[in-house]
């Protein structure tokens, strides 16, 4: 038998309920976390920073709104129930035009900001 050592309750996890707790733009929240991994929600508006990860893919699903993913060589639209992968090495910017809700599934070593430090880049993130 496995031992009882999980943070988190095997419950269901309802992300509209998540969101209504997020007020703020471009700080993720971690909502669940496996095998290294975490899925996080984050409300995206106007542009962030262009940055890479040199060691992470990253996964952005769009849960309301549209985003736009911008890479050096093209932007790329990403609607509601769509996601995009980023590479790990690849610049990108995410803009929202509106505001927009995003779930990423990233390790939970990969930094916002990726390879860029700067007051928008948050280290330790708040679990709700
Ligand atoms: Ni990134």
């Amino acid at each position: 038998m496995r031992p009882v050592s999980y943070a988190v309750a095997m419950e269901a996890i309802n992300l509209t309920d998540k969101l209504a707790l997020i007020h703020e733009h471009w700080s993720p929240k971690i909502v669940a976390e496996l095998n290294g991994q975490l899925v996080k929600l984050v409300k995206f508006k106007g542009e962030f920073l262009w940055h890479h990860h040199e060691h992470e893919d990253e996964l952005f699903m769009v849960v309301e709104g549209r985003i736009r993913m911008d890479f050096r060589d093209r932007e790329v639209w990403v609607e509601q129930w769509e996601l995009i992968v980023v590479p790990r090495g690849v610049e990108h910017r995410p803009v929202a035009e509106e505001e927009a809700s995003v779930m990423l599934f990233e390790p939970a070593t990969t930094l916002n900001t990726g390879n860029v430090r700067s007051e928008r880049t948050h280290e330790k993130l708040e679990r709700i």
